[in-house]
């Protein structure tokens, strides 16, 4: 009996753990860099749980990134502005990806000036291991005084066989196309199954998916696509250009 109760004690304990750990900050104390630092305001500044210490890039056209270390499932990132000269932390772009030089999708965006913090809360969940704070024009230094990101570890039972990347266009020609498909889930898996298959496009109002062999593939115009329903499903054969060889 005593065993037991000690058993029981010990579940409490982890599930209450779990449920703590589920809004965790998974950037805290990550290795984090930018495109060039201003005198000692290193990247590292905006993971160090201080959102009074802050980052500073030399250059204008700057980027500030985080390596997670491992993939989580990201549901939202905040970032932190300074005091003094915040006007630097302007119309801020947000992008999520699984590799530091590979594809990185636009998960959000900010207009004009950040006031003390600004919370980008993902339409949908995306899974990823990096994180990227950039800015559109006109650029000026990049200064960032925290990074938090919200996210839980990937586990293979949360049954996700494919990502979606929602207003991306490809840029390549198709390997094969099909019609009359069902849905999105039924076209990723018609890629998974198809040698050198590595994303699909699933086009709702048409009922086609296409195939592709590459990760050829931008940011399309959403604002105006509004009858065309764009979407990829980036399959497990994706991993080698995901994360490289
Ligand atoms: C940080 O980024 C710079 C610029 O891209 C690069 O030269 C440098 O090697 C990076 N440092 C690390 C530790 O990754
Ligand atoms: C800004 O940097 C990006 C990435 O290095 C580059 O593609 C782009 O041409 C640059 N734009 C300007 C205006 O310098
Ligand atoms: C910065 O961190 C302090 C201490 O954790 C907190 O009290 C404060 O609200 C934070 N600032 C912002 C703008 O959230
Ligand atoms: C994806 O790849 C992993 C690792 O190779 C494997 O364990 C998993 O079963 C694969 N999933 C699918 C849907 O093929």
């Amino acid at each position: 009996m005593k065993g037991w109760n000690f058993y029981k004690c010990f579940i409490v304990q982890v599930s209450v753990l779990l449920q703590t750990s589920d809004a965790v900050n998974v950037a805290l104390g990550k290795p984090a860099n930018q495109t060039d630092t201003y005198l000692t305001e290193t990247a590292d500044r905006a993971v160090d749980g201080d959102n009074l210490t802050c980052t500073h890039t030399s250059s204008h056209n700057a980027s500030w990134w985080v390596n997670l270390q491992k993939i989580f499932l990201i549901r939202s990132v905040t970032i932190y502005n300074r005091n003094a000269n915040s006007y630097r932390l302007t119309d801020v772009e947000l992008y999520v990806g699984f590799s530091e030089r590979g594809f990185q999708s636009l998960e959000g965006f900010h207009s004009g000036e950040v006031g003390a913090s600004y919370t980008f809360n993902l339409p949908a969940p995306v899974y990823g291991q990096w994180i990227r704070v950039t800015r559109s024009k006109p650029y000026e230094s990049l200064m960032l005084c925290e990074v938090e990101v919200e996210g839980t570890p990937y586990s293979a039972e949360n049954g996700v066989h494919y990502l979606v990347f929602q207003g991306y266009v490809h840029t390549s020609a198709a390997m094969d196309v099909y019609a009359k498909v069902g849905s999105k889930l039924v076209c990723a898996s018609m890629c998974s199954k198809t040698e050198n298959c590595i994303t699909a496009y699933f086009n709702k109002p048409t009922l086609t998916c296409s195939l592709f062999d590459s990760l050829a593939f931008q940011k399309g115009d959403i604002e105006n696509d509004v009858t065309v329903v764009t979407s990829i499903a980036i399959t497990n054969n994706s991993r080698k250009q995901l994360f490289g060889i």
